[in-house]
């Protein structure tokens, strides 16, 4: 192991030097407040390791994702969604007894608890799909408390993670319907996890829908695609609440909330909604990408950047092609597509976007795939929790797994008002 010195103010510090399996360095900082005093600021966490982590490799100049050392253009091309969580949870590819016993506890494990669904009603008609997510998902957890607090072998472990993926479909899906006020459907055992998904969405009690295998195709790429990316907002959210000791059904409900935003998972939604007003204003894109340059009321151009791919985002590209694809397949157009296209070509030439190294994102692309699905707006970023499931699971079992973990409480450099006395501004009445 090297060692790196730091000289503050004449005074030298040696700390390690960490290398990981790609040839990537940190400088070890952990005990620099022990020796100095003095801790490291990093607003946005954006050059600061927050762990050692086995599940997933990023190389954001070169365009690299790889889950478990598998290429995802290889696993986008090869495997399925469910292949792709047993091998993002248990580091290989499974064999096929695993992968058939994996699937059988997601059929097992997809109904709700009847107790649970008095909760869908306590939500107004037009709640968030997102904030109904979060709170089922806790809700779900108080049902199986024992097994939560007493995962003993890796099986009980398989359990709760197959629970979970399994229950978020159910759960997302019911949100859905509760919301068009149609009722719940349940899965068919015999269909396959996105095909049951697709039911569960879109069936009526007297109206089965017949998923077309293109469909399900597409859906299998998509949740592939969001299924794991290394330390993001939403993944250190469910890491710093698992560091605490809280159970992964409560880690992953915070989760959730994390993705949400517009900056993360939200962007989904958020572009859409942009090439929508694009759309309806009739605006052409070249003045829209003035606006976004000249930050006009802080508009950005969404689903474009990203703090770590400084070159191309490998998912987006893949989701373009699907697009394309499912639009060719069903023989239609979407005005938003071409939009999009049309975006990306005046931004990927244009000297703010060159030098801010601002690329199509996985969520540039992703929502006219939903569309072309008929999943409504404001379910696209629960979509992308249903993906980012074995991420999570995976993230918060490496937390639990390591008998070493401290709980994560970062440190702050307090700017605030020095000691003052108690003193008034006026005369008040003693309360
Ligand atoms: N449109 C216009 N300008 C942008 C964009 C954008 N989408 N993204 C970044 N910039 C500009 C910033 O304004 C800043 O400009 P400045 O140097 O003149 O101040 C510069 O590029 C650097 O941007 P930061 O905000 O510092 O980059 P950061 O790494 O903190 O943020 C983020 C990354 C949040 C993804 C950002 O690019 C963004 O807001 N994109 C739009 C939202 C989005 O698509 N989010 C999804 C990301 S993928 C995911 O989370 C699943």
């Amino acid at each position: 192991m090297s060692n790196a010195t730091l000289n503050i103010e004449g005074k030298e510090y040696s700390l390690p030097v960490i290398k990981g399996t790609e040839g990537e360095f940190a400088v070890d900082i952990s005990k620099l407040r022990d020796q100095s005093q003095y801790i490291t600021l990093d607003d946005g966490l954006g050059n600061t390791g927050s762990c050692t982590s086995a599940i997933t490799f990023i190389d954001g100049d070169k365009g690299i994702l790889r889950y478990r050392g598998y290429p995802i253009e290889e696993l986008a091309e090869k495997s399925t969604f469910v292949e792709t969580a047993w091998t993002i949870i248990w580091g290989r590819l499974p064999t096929e007894s695993e992968l058939r016993r994996f699937s059988g506890l997601l059929t097992e494990h997809e109904l709700l608890h009847e107790g649970i669904k008095h909760h869908f009603d306590g939500f107004p008609i037009d709640a968030p799909p997102m904030a109904i997510l979060s709170a089922m998902i806790n809700s779900i957890g108080c049902y199986y408390q024992d097994l939560l607090t007493n995962m003993s072998s890796e099986a009980d472990f398989e359990d709760v993670a197959a629970r979970l993926i399994s229950k978020v479909r159910t759960i997302s899906a019911a949100a859905y319907k509760m919301s068009i006020g149609r009722p719940i459907i349940y899965g068919v055992p015999e269909y396959s996890y996105v095909q049951n998904f697709l039911h569960m969405m879109f069936s009526l009690p007297n109206r089965p829908y017949i998923a077309d295998p293109d469909i399900v195709k597409a859906l299998n790429l998509f949740l592939i695609l969001h299924a794991d990316h290394e330390q993001n907002c939403s993944t250190s959210t469910v890491r710093m609440v698992a560091s605490s000791g809280a159970n992964l059904f409560a880690s992953v409900a915070a989760g959730v909330c994390a993705l949400w935003g517009p900056l993360h998972g939200g962007a989904n939604q958020a572009a859409v909604q942009m090439l929508e007003e694009i759309q309806k204003a009739n605006l052409p894109v070249k003045d829209f990408v003035e606006k976004v340059k000249r930050k006009e009321n802080g508009i950005k151009l969404m689903g474009f950047g990203h703090r770590v791919y400084k070159n191309f985002d490998p998912r987006s590209k893949i989701l373009h092609d699907i697009a394309k694809k499912i639009l060719n397949k069903k023989g239609q157009s979407d005005e938003l597509l071409d939009i999009a296209q049309e975006l990306a070509e005046v931004a990927l030439k244009d000297e703010y976007f060159i030098e801010r190294k601002l690329y199509p994102n996985v969520d540039f692309y992703s929502g006219i795939i939903m569309r072309a699905i008929g999943i409504p707006l404001n379910m696209f970023t629960v979509m992308f929790a249903i993906g980012r499931m074995p991420g999570w699971i995976a993230n918060w079992k490496e937390v639990y797994d390591n008998k070493k973990q401290r709980i994560y409480r970062p440190r702050q450099i307090y700017t605030g008002k020095n000691q003052r006395p108690y003193e008034l501004i006026d005369k008040r009445i003693s309360p």
